[in-house]
């Protein structure tokens, strides 16, 4: 019953998206872009699904020439570099989860870390008001880029193709130029004055007349920085000619990156967060994430709860993932942060009988208001703009990797000479206590700005593994929401039986704690519902789409779905 109830609002919904589009490259390789279809593109053994077509067959064709999903990873990135300007970058900074064939598992942390020259007030003025927009645009706002030190940690490690092939193919991307999509020129043009007022010299994202669909962007500056990455791996960026742009790009806008900071920044390898859910084993990012355990916590709280019975979005079902989320958040508001500067209580946080105990004092005839929810008594304790792409290599090795700048095009500021854009991520910090970001999220002390510090997060790349096999890859944008995108995808599949593409699909809801409203897309919440929730005091609030995922599901019989989010221009290409 409940998959007509979720197929009816999907086709409602459906009308508003784009239809799907079979599309062929050279090699005949089958590509689509994302599609309103029951089910997504399937591929026989090797997929990737991004959030922009180029960076999929990019990544597609690394593996057709015998690379594994990690080089497929690097490729992936560094085209989403090129292609991807709002999100894709080597600027910013990110997490990568990895499964191998053969079971091991693994993270990669590279994200950005605050600036030697960092203090925790640093957004403050001298009577510790927060300075508006300081900590979101300029140069003031940027942490110290990981991704290029990621993706060459990762290569070194599981790689196998040789470094110079899994870049070329974004260098090649770079100075061919990447056609615009609609929405691509749209955020260009919508960023125009930012660019403008954020750097000394008109940079290239920006001309005369408006950017429009089908116009071609070339990215000479940026390839050749490519290029240095290319011929010098980490040194190419960390050292020599970048720095030297960077830390000039930083003297000019009032910045404090220093070559100290870049030659400092190195990305980490962190042991996974992994639980299980009604025998499957979810496998996460651990922090300066907040994700895995916000995920985990999220799907322990709701584990006791019949939701297949409830009904996809019924009333029930939304209450009991709305009360975990508002408790979840507050955990994470107090306790995360980066776990070389706080004690994270990983374990309790993740103990079965406090979240039990957490979830004890939900009321199925009322909302708890978030005001009467702090974060829990531990024993013992004191812009849209991301991108995740997933990938599964012929050999099975799975990758699910979420980077970022933080808000779209980061803190708009693009390194004269160099071609790519900052991050703006400092902002993911707590710029004061209490006081919310721009993603309405709060904090403390434990995501305090710190000199070397890495800003919590909430990018949530996730695999999960059914009877010791592969089951899914899954992960998104979306700033707070996407802990609660990523989780409400795997109730779609595992408590409602929808395929990947439809998970993906489904209109979501999202709660966190602060503010005391279950923010909600078009049609993810039903009239009747509506009523329901607003009769026990839930504030339902309708907003915009949110959210890109990109997923895999390994169908029965092997193959693989992707589900491509169509709120974006996210595609997937295989073989
Ligand atoms: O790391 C984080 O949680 C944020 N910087 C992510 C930002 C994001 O997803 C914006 N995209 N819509």
């Amino acid at each position: 019953m409940h998959f007509l109830v979720h197929k009816t609002v999907l086709l409602r919904h459906s009308l508003l998206l784009i239809v799907a589009a079979v599309l062929f490259n050279c090699t005949n390789q089958r590509v689509t872009q994302s599609s309103i279809a029951d089910r997504g593109y399937i591929a026989d053994k090797a997929m990737v699904v991004s959030a922009h077509l180029d960076a999929s067959r990019i990544g597609m064709g690394i593996m057709k020439k015998g690379g594994n999903a990690y080089d497929a990873t690097v490729a992936t990135q560094f085209a989403l570099a090129v292609c991807l300007p709002v999100a894709g970058n080597i600027g910013g900074g990110g997490f990568t989860v990895y499964r191998t064939a053969s079971g091991e598992t693994g993270t990669l942390d590279y994200r950005e870390t605050a600036p030697g020259a960092a203090t925790e007030t640093m957004y403050q003025d001298n009577n510790a008001n927060v300075i508006a927009g300081l900590s979101t645009d300029g140069h003031l706002a940027a942490g110290v880029p990981g991704t290029v030190d990621g993706m060459v940690k990762l290569h070194q490690k599981l790689g196998v193709l040789p470094w110079a092939e899994v870049v070329q193919p974004a260098i090649d991307l770079a100075r061919n130029g990447v056609v615009l999509t609609q929405k691509e020129a749209a955020g260009l043009n919508s960023s125009k004055e930012a660019f403008l007022k954020n750097n000394k010299h008109i940079p290239y994202l920006v001309q005369k007349q408006t950017w429009q669909k089908g116009d071609t962007l070339k990215h000479e500056d940026l390839a050749r920085t490519l290029e240095r990455i290319r011929d010098k791996g980490r040194e190419g960026f960390y050292a020599g000619q970048t720095a030297d742009l960077l830390v000039k790009e930083m003297q000019r806008g009032g910045g404090i990156i220093s070559k100290q900071d870049l030659a400092n920044y190195s990305a980490v390898w962190r042991k996974p967060i992994e639980g299980n859910y009604k025998g499957y084993k979810v496998i996460s990012m651990p922090p300066p994430s907040s994700g895995g355990i916000a995920l985990l916590q999220l799907l322990k709280m709701v584990e006791p709860y019949d939701l297949r019975t409830y009904g996809w979005q019924s009333a029930k079902e939304i209450q009991v993932i709305t009360e975990a989320e508002r408790r979840v958040y507050a955990d994470r508001a107090k306790y995360l942060g980066d776990p070389s500067f706080v004690k994270v209580p990983q374990t309790q946080l993740l103990d079965e009988h406090y979240l039990n105990e957490r979830m004890s004092t939900m009321q199925p005839d009322k909302a708890t208001p978030s005001s009467e929810i702090n974060a829990g008594q531990l024993p013992g304790y004191e812009s849209e703009q991301t991108t995740h792409f997933s990938i599964v290599d012929p050999a099975g090795n799975a990758v699910s990797t979420t980077t970022t700048l933080n808000g779209a095009y980061g803190s708009k500021v693009v390194v004269e000479g160099a071609g790519f854009l900052l991050n703006n991520e400092m902002d993911d910090f707590s710029v004061k206590s209490g006081e919310p970001n721009m993603y309405g999220l709060v904090g403390g002390k434990a995501n305090a700005i710190a000199p070397g510090k890495r800003m919590l997060s909430s990018m949530t790349p996730t695999i999960l593994e059914k009877d010791g096999k592969l089951f899914m890859v899954v992960g998104t944008p979306g700033g707070s929401t996407i802990i609660t995108s990523v989780f409400q995808a795997i109730v779609h599949v595992l408590e409602h039986d929808m395929t990947m593409q439809q998970a993906v699909a489904a209109p979501r809801f999202h709660h966190q704690w602060l503010p005391d409203v279950i923010q909600h897309e078009p049609d993810a919440i039903s009239a009747e519902v509506r009523a329901i929730l607003t009769g026990k005091g839930y504030k339902p609030e309708q907003r915009g789409p949110y959210g890109r995922i990109d997923a895999i599901l390994v169908l029965p019989n092997g193959k693989l779905e992707a589900g491509a989010d169509p709120r974006g221009d996210d595609a997937a290409a295989g073989f």
